[in-house]
């Protein structure tokens, strides 16, 4: 196990994202037998809190062989999908999944906000995705494509109110965690696709 992962692992008391997204979703699902994408489902700390919670039909998603053979060893995804979260299609079906979470999953040098356009299209009509990030991430500029032009926020937002435009989802209140790790607070967005 390399070092960081190890420090993931070892740090996940003092990590409350996966507690709070599956709080969320929790209150936003009555049943417990919906269909869950984790996207960024790293070692698995996501759906151990889902589990907790009831849920068990839980697909996870990630970039590193690593992190998914941890997460594997766990027992409870009914798969994970290795797969780079970018611009491109997903390996899924359009209104595969009824929710997805992504918890410290959309940051500058992760996944891009352009792909909550591919979770619209995965996620049924009435679907909702929540994704959180730290407080101080939405202030680090985008990227070099966009020659560092804009904070991270302004890109979210930009994708955000586009699809909202488009009546493609609904925007409910972002919601604050302020002891998100250790001290630094995150926001949680949550989107419902209409
Ligand atoms: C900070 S970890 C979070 C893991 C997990 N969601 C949690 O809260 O414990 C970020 C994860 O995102 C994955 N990742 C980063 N960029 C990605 C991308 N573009 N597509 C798919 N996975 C990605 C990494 O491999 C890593 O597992």
């Amino acid at each position: 196990m390399s070092k960081s992962l190890f420090l993931q692992e070892l740090g996940n008391q003092k990590y409350k994202g996966p507690l709070y997204v599956s709080t969320i979703l929790a209150e936003v699902f009555k049943s417990k037998d919906i269909s869950v994408l984790d996207c960024a489902s790293g070692t698995g700390l996501v759906a151990e809190a889902l589990q907790a919670k009831g849920f068990t039909n839980i697909t996870g998603l990630d970039i590193s062989e690593e992190f998914i053979k941890v997460a594997e060893k766990k027992g409870i995804y009914k798969k994970i999908v290795r797969a780079f979260i970018g611009t491109d299609r997903m390996p899924f079906d359009d209104n595969e999944f009824d929710a997805i979470v992504c918890c410290s999953g959309v940051l500058p040098t992760h996944i891009s906000p352009d792909a909550f356009r591919e979770w619209v299209r995965i996620l049924k009509p009435g679907g909702f995705f929540s994704f959180s990030i730290r407080r101080c991430y939405l202030e680090v500029m985008q990227g070099e494509e966009e020659f560092y032009s804009k904070p991270f926020a302004d890109k979210i937002d930009e994708v955000l109110q586009d699809l909202e435009q488009n009546n493609k989802v609904e925007i409910l209140p972002r919601r604050e965690c302020p002891e998100y790790i250790e001290n630094s607070p995150a926001y949680f967005y949550v989107i419902k696709v209409l």
